[in-house]
């Protein structure tokens, strides 16, 4: 079968790959679509600190088409969303609904795939959608109803998971409250459209490639910005000013509730603080490198009561999040089938690559011949 591997110095598309028979618990899923992500990218040019050679992609949907001996939430035949936490499911943090902090999820590795030659590969985010086939955990597998387009629900498995669940599940927004989202991706629009959700009444959107503005505003931003412009934050100040009389107050508060940096560059982050109002927040969304700094001032932050938070994939539980996303998505809650700019064979996958790095698109999609 054929699979993309970034080898640790280029990717490429190969043919002849093959698969480990299923262990108990786990699923083979033939996949149908994946989205490329920006992390896809960054595993691919090395700033990641995961094993290679790897098989990419890890935001995919498509089709069960073998079980372990133990496996009972799935059945070939079952379309599955797949996320990527292989999340061990006993411990403190997976009791307790949180399996983004559960410590099997970071630092693990399995082989596999085996090339024509012999060669074992490693996995990439325990997912490895960029293939005919996979092998993943049953926890990964989410199943969804069959009249949920795959090329969407691909989608979900990062993307949307990441941008909607950093809103409603790691921020937990409230009517009313406002927000700057930094980055008009696939990650960022879906924290747009979940601020929408939410009831934000001011989400401003900044992105440096203004073409950016016509999507950003038909998932609900009511402002854009164009992050290229010399002040960014004295725009976002003028949208949501501290008193009627001055947009900036003390230690340069004034703004919004909320900062949604979905980029992770050092000027975005501290912009991003630069935004807020008192009590507000920047929730860092974006996965720069391992060495990656950003600095700001101590003083923006206590007299104000600032806040700076991380999120990992949406602080989302798989199980509970991803088929309450399939509802929204059924009542026309949130827009999923609008997120897919372009779909490419596989074979095409370059296409998607070049797409995702314009910053044009919602999102890419590569697409497999088999389902
Ligand atoms: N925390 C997580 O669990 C998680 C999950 C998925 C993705 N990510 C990360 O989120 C980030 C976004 O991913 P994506 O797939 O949406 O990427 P994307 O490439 O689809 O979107 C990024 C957007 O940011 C814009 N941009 C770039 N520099 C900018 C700047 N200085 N100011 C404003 N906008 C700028 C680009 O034009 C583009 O529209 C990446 O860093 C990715 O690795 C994190
Ligand atoms: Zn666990
Ligand atoms: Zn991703």
């Amino acid at each position: 079968m054929r699979g993309i591997i970034y080898d640790g110095t280029e990717t490429k598309l190969v043919d002849g790959l093959t698969l480990t028979d299923p262990g108990p618990r786990d699923v083979i899923v033939e996949i149908a679509a994946a989205g490329l992500c920006q992390s896809d990218l960054s595993y691919m040019s090395g700033i990641y600190p995961v094993p290679h050679p790897g098989v990419c992609g890890h935001e995919g949907a498509g089709v069960v088409v073998e079980v372990g001996s133990a496996v009972a939430n799935v059945k070939p035949g079952d379309h599955v969303v797949i996320s990527t936490l292989a999340s061990c499911g006993m411990c403190g943090p997976c009791g307790e609904g949180r399996p983004t902090a559960c410590r099997r999820t970071l630092g693990r590795s399995r082989k596999p795939f085996t090339t024509a030659d012999g060669e074992e590969i490693h996995m990439f985010a325990a997912t490895s959608a960029f293939a005919e086939r996979t092998i993943v955990g049953d926890i990964q597998c989410v199943k969804i109803p069959k009249d949920v387009p795959l090329t969407s629900a691909a989608l979900i498995g990062c993307g949307v998971v990441t941008g909607v669940g950093a809103v409603l599940n790691r921020a937990r927004v409230q009517r009313g409250e406002t927000a700057v989202v930094f980055g008009v991706g696939g990650v960022g629009l879906n924290v747009i459209q979940a601020l929408r959700v939410a009831g934000s009444p001011t989400i401003i959107a900044v992105d440096t490639v203004p073409e950016k503005e016509e999507l950003a505003r038909q998932f609900g931003a009511t402002h854009f910005i164009n992050g290229l412009d010399e002040d960014v934050v004295g725009q976002v100040g003028a949208i949501c000013p501290h008193h009627p009389k001055a947009d900036r107050g003390w230690f340069n508060a004034g703004g919004v509730d909320w900062a949604f940096d979905c980029v992770a560059h050092p000027d975005v982050t501290w912009n991003a603080l630069e935004c807020l109002d008192w009590n507000g927040t920047v929730v860092v969304v974006g996965v720069a490198s391992q060495t990656a700094e950003f600095r700001g001032l101590y003083s923006r932050l206590t007299q104000v009561e600032r806040n700076l938070m991380g999120c990992r994939y949406g602080s989302i539980s798989p199980h509970t999040d991803i088929p309450k996303i399939v509802e929204m998505y059924r009542r026309g809650e949130l827009m999923l089938d609008e997120l897919v700019s372009v779909s490419h064979p596989v074979e095409d996958w370059e296409k998607a690559k070049a797409d995702l790095e314009s910053g044009t698109v919602a999102r890419g999609v590569i697409t497999f011949g088999g389902t």
